[in-house]
């Protein structure tokens, strides 16, 4: 699998493996990530409010093993602020940002983190003091590179024009293409996109007609139940296999850096890695083609 080299020279597999599905069975987790790295997937993403912790410290046991291996890059976040009853709140404070990459490097068994990412946030916050406190990791030695993870305009512009943020992570597959406005800013600044929700939880796969039924009932964006079911069947007449589409289709935005899909099952992610695979032999008329029967979508709240 070919790699997409980061300004900090991070390394990410073109397709990396979301972990938030992976579940708290250790025995099932780890079989679903030694099988991404027997196919090829070295990148892993995580986030401290996954199973409250518990998924990064399943991803770190599980990658422990692999430790004299230097390919393998960990992403996670931070910014929901977990309290003692279970519930969160957000809080991008420097004090708060600094104690918890200590936590989560326990949980993972590192010493140190490839890619830490703020898990949110809005424009109210004290954008600055965030933006230091990953300044200071990396200076320490904490981190190697930092990112944001949001799909607000607003917030992504401001880390893009004042921050050194490497990676930028927003939801992005064939039906949720708000990103591509996005892109050309993302790119000016050397910026790579992690593009999750890929399969948009199952709706862009051979199960989508199911998915369609227990996931998308009330509809989604600008789309209703019915509408968004008549898309599908539309896109299926260009290219039957919807999730080899969609991943063709982020491959072609510049500039995608891992392409983070889900799985909650080996054989998920077996599907999707041969689906990776048979992508790069769709045409880009065929994307084209498929692009054009789905509706452009645009972010409608938190813009400039
Ligand atoms: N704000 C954030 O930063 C944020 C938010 C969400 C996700 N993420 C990250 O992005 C990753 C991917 O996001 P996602 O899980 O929402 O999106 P996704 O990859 O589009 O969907 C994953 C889900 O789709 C279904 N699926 C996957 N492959 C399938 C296949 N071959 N056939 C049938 N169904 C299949 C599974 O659902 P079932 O398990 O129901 O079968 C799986 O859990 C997450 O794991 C997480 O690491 C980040």
């Amino acid at each position: 699998m070919n790699k997409v080299e980061l300004k900090s020279n991070i390394k990410l597999s073109e397709l990396g493996l979301g972990c938030m599905s992976l579940g708290t069975d250790y025995n099932h987790a780890e079989g679903i990530i030694n099988h991404a790295l027997e196919n090829g997937i070295t990148y892993f993403d995580t986030a401290d409010v996954y199973d409250k912790g518990v998924n990064e410290e399943i991803v770190g046991k599980a990658l422990k093993k692999y430790q004299n291996r230097d390919d393998i890059v960990i992403g996670t976040k931070v910014g929901n602020h977990r309290q003692e009853d279970g519930s969160t709140f957000w809080d991008p404070s420097k004090n708060y940002i600094k104690s918890q990459v200590k936590a989560s490097l326990r949980r993972l068994g590192l010493d140190h983190l490839d890619l830490y990412q703020l898990h949110g946030g809005t424009i109210d916050d004290p954008l600055d003091e965030t933006i230091s406190a990953f300044d200071e990791l990396k200076q320490e030695g904490l981190i190697r590179a930092y990112g944001i993870s949001s799909i607000r305009p607003n917030v992504i512009d401001y880390y893009l024009k004042h921050s050194q943020i490497e990676t930028l992570m927003s939801q992005f597959n064939l039906i949720d293409n708000r990103p591509e406005a996005l892109m050309d800013e993302v790119n000016q600044k050397g910026v790579k996109m992690l593009a999750r929700g890929p399969v948009f939880k199952g709706l862009l796969t051979s199960n989508s007609n199911q998915v369609l039924d227990d996931k998308f009932m009330d509809g989604i964006f600008d789309y209703s139940y019915q509408e968004l079911g008549e898309t599908i069947a539309s896109i299926k007449e260009v290219e039957s296999n919807l999730t080899a589409l969609t991943f063709n289709y982020l491959l072609g935005q510049e500039p995608m850096g891992s392409i983070i899909v889900g799985a909650s099952s080996k054989e998920q992610i077996d599907e999707n890695i041969k689906n990776f695979d048979y992508a790069k032999e769709i045409s880009r008329d065929i994307v084209k083609a498929a692009r054009n029967r789905v509706k452009n979508e645009e972010y409608t709240n938190h813009l400039k």
